[in-house]
C-alpha cells in the first residue's frame, strides 16, 4: 500500500509521543519514548527489533491492555487514555484479537472452551461451530478437548491464534505468531493470516523475528531506542 493511498483514510490506530517507563528497583527504566505510529484500514504491519527492545510492551499498549506513561493513543477513533480498563475492554470486544507471546490460554479450559471464550460476550447459536471451524483451520480439529497442558507449545500457539480470529476481529495483534511453529505449520498460519487480511480486510499488527513473515506485510518497522523506524523491504533479509 502506498503512502499516498493511506493519507485519505483516518487511522484505525494512532499513537503519538507514546512513552512507557517502568519502576525497576530504585531506578526508572524507559522502554518506549516519543514513539509514533499510525495504522490504516486493511494494512499489515510487521514490528521487528532485538529481544528486550520493547515490542511486547508496545503491542500491549496499542491494544489497550496496558497504559502508557505519556503521549496520545487512539483506537477506532477513540482515545484509549480517556477510558478505564472496562471501557477499553468493551472497545476491544469482538473487534480486536490478541495473540500473546506466551499464549495465555486458561489452563482449566479445553482448546474448544478457550476459543469459545471471546464469543461468550455476545452468545450466538453458531458459536460452537465457529470455534470448531477455527480450530480445524489451524490444524487442531482432533485436539478440541485437550487442556493446554496436554498440548505442545506450537499447538497452544495455534489455539491462541484461533481464539484471536474467531470473533471476526477487525484488528489482530499477534506477538511472534509463528515463534513456536515448524516451517510448514508456520507457513499455513501465515497463509491464514494474510487470507483474512486480503478477504476481510483484517488489519494485522505482527511482532516477529521471522523475516519471511515480515516481508509479507505492507510495512516493516523496527523498534530501536524506544522508537519505531520505518524499514525498506530489502532491509528485511531473506
Ligand atoms: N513491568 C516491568 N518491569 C520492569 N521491566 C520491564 C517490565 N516490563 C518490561 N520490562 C523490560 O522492558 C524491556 C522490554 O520488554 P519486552 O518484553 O517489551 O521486550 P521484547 O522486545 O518483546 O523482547 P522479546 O523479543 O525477547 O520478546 C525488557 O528489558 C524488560 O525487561
Ligand atoms: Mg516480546
Amino acid at each position: 500500500m502506498s503512502i499516498s493511498s493511506r493519507t485519505d483514510a483516518s487511522p484505525i490506530l494512532h499513537a503519538d509521543h507514546l512513552a512507557k517507563d517502568v519502576e525497576s528497583g530504585e531506578r526508572r527504566l524507559t522502554i518506549l519514548s516519543d514513539l509514533s505510529l499510525s495504522v490504516f484500514p486493511a494494512e499489515s504491519v510487521a514490528i521487528l527489533g532485538q529481544s528486550g527492545a520493547g515490542k511486547s510492551t508496545l503491542l500491549g499498549l496499542l491494544a489497550g491492555l496496558d497504559t502508557p506513561s505519556g503521549g496520545e493513543l487512539s483506537l477506532f477513533g477513540q482515545s484509549l487514555l480517556a477510558l478505564d480498563e472496562d471501557g477499553r475492554a468493551s472497545l476491544r470486544a469482538g473487534r480486536v484479537g490478541f495473540v500473546f507471546q506466551n499464549f495465555q490460554l486458561l489452563p482449566t479450559l479445553t482448546a474448544l472452551e478457550n476459543v469459545l471464550l471471546p464469543l461468550e460476550l455476545s452468545p450466538s447459536p453458531g458459536a460452537e461451530a465457529q470455534a470448531r471451524d477455527w480450530l480445524t483451520r489451524v490444524g487442531l480439529g482432533e485436539r478440541l478437548n485437550h487442556l493446554p497442558k496436554q498440548l505442545s507449545g506450537g499447538e497452544q500457539q495455534r489455539v491462541a491464534l484461533a481464539r484471536a480470529f474467531v470473533t471476526g476481529a477487525e484488528l489482530v495483534f499477534a506477538d511472534e505468531p509463528t515463534g513456536n511453529l515448524d516451517p510448514v505449520t508456520g507457513e499455513r498460519i501465515i497463509e491464514a493470516l494474510f487470507s483474512l487480511n486480503r478477504e476481510a480486510g483484517t488489519i494485522l499488527v505482527l511482532v516477529t523475528h521471522d523475516h519471511a513473515l515480515a516481508r509479507r506485510c505492507d510495512r516493516c518497522l523496527r523498534l530501536e531506542g524506544g522508537r519505531l523506524v520505518e524499514m525498506a523491504h530489502d532491509e528485511v533479509m531473506a
